[in-house]
């Protein structure tokens, strides 16, 4: 779990991709696309800067995007039905890997106007991500992230989803340790100098309770509330984190 240089180094350069790549699709969404015209846009990105999808049949899944919309939490499946629409708010989460090293982020979009209360969710689950930052650092624990991103979350009104985590990524998507949007300071897995760890709140607008539909994939919330992710790859360091998925 702890990275060498030469890891850390292709870890970096799989991460400034996969963000780059993001940003570019965030650019593309508007009224009147559908969620499988992002992912063909992903597909050509991916390869103008020759890296790999990391999610494509990762358990079996079945495409290089999850792409969730409104009350989809997480693990939207592009869909060429799924057509864009004002209001809508349209999570894209993202990984690649550059020379066998893994990268994964994630951001909500605004389709054209939305509520405030969306655009509130959304910048809410962007900044309990920043919160928490102070904490990412060797020593500390899990718990101390988690139990930050939680307090923040609902001091704002929203609720933590608890049912999928962060995680250490390197070699593979998914690392020793697990890193909950919840818990308690002083608890939790010990981060070490050179880990790597993707946080990514999953936050929703009432209940945080969740369904997983007949795809076997999608997670929507029961209520139908609307749900933001956000997610980034983080170097721990002595110093203060280095976020790897910036540009
Ligand atoms: N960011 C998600 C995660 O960490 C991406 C996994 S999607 C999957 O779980 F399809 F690849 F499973
Ligand atoms: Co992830």
């Amino acid at each position: 779990m702890v990275k060498t240089k030469e890891e850390i180094e292709k870890i970096r350069v799989a991460c400034r991709i996969c963000k780059l790549i993001l940003i570019e699709l965030g650019k593309i969404l508007k009224e009147g696309i559908t969620t499988y015209d992002i992912e063909m846009q992903a597909e050509k990105l991916f390869k103008e800067h020759k890296v790999a999808p990391a999610f494509k049949d990762y358990r079996g899944y079945p495409f290089m995007l999850c792409v969730s919309v409104n009350e989809e939490v997480v693990h939207g499946l592009p869909s060429k039905e799924k057509v864009l629409k004002e209001g809508d708010i349209v999570s894209i989460d993202i990984g690649a890997i550059y020379e066998g090293y893994y990268s994964d982020c994630a951001d909500t979009f605004p389709i054209g106007k939305i509520s405030v209360e969306h655009k509130k969710m959304i910048d809410v689950a962007r900044e309990s991500f920043n919160r928490c930052l102070s904490l990412v650092v060797p020593g500390k624990r899990t718990g101390d992230i988690g139990s930050v991103i939680e307090a923040f979350v609902k001091q704002n009104k929203f609720s933590v989803v608890k049912d999928f985590t962060g995680h250490g990524i390197g070699k593979e998507l998914h690392e020793y340790p697990d890193v909950p949007n919840f818990g308690k300071h002083g608890t939790g897995a010990l981060l070490k100098e050179n880990m790597i760890i993707a946080i990514e709140p999953m936050i929703t607008e009432h209940s945080a309770s969740v369904r997983i539909l007949d795809n076997g994939w999608t997670v929507i919330t029961n209520d139908g509330g609307f749900s933001a992710h956000y997610e980034n790859c983080v170097l721990i360091k002595e110093g203060g984190p280095e976020i790897l998925t910036k540009n």
